[in-house]
């Protein structure tokens, strides 16, 4: 895993001060060059969440829906798309939430999950925390779910958490009810 993970840390390219001045933006478009790369990153959440009795995915827009769909398929459980306002045809519910450059809302359609599913969020990565927690609470809002939180290390893992329950206590509020799976 140790290979794998440094494989899939370098094909990511950092770039400085994108979109604005101070922030680090992690390049995902660099890792989808190397089919190896991508391939281990598929791999190392499929070998996680493949026992774990998941249906969904859910994926958010637009770096989750490039990650999400190959998980879906190989763990057997449905794709849905968490989108950005007015491009879901159908009913949907929606979650306004902040990000650290501006703020946007998330959709997803009504009925696209069921009481009793398991879901795994899926996207490239957590800054403020605010899309993930978005997408929680629209899923919360459609049924009562367990979550499983995907972190890099557990290390990782209790600094965001630390970070999201320090600085956007809001948003950490909301993990209290629900579960998360550490390394
Ligand atoms: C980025 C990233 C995450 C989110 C993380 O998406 O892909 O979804 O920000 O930030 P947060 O934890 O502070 O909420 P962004 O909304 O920039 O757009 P994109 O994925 O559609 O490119
Ligand atoms: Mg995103």
């Amino acid at each position: 895993d140790d290979t794998r993970i440094a494989r899939i840390s370098s094909a990511i390219r950092v770039i400085p001060d994108f979109p604005k001045p101070g922030i680090l933006f992690q390049d995902i478009t660099t890792l989808l060059l190397d089919p190896r790369a991508f391939r281990d990153t598929i791999d190392l959440f499929v070998e996680r969440y493949k026992d774990k009795n998941i249906s969904v995915v859910a994926g958010i827009e637009a770096r989750g829906f490039i990650f999400g769909p190959p998980i879906a398929l190989a763990i057997g459980a449905k794709f849905v798309p968490m989108r950005k306002p007015k491009k879901l045809p159908g009913e949907v519910i929606s979650e306004e939430y902040s990000l650290e450059y501006g703020t946007d809302v998330m959709e997803m359609h009504v009925g696209a999950v069921q009481a009793g599913e398991r879901a795994l969020i899926v996207d490239d990565l957590i800054a403020t925390g605010g899309t993930l927690c978005a997408a929680i609470r629209l899923l919360g809002n459609a049924e009562n779910f367990n979550f499983y939180i995907n972190m890099r290390s557990g290390v990782a893992c209790l600094l965001i958490l630390h970070i999201i329950f320090t600085t956007h206590p809001n948003n950490g509020d909301l993990f209290n009810d629900h579960y998360l799976e550490q390394d």
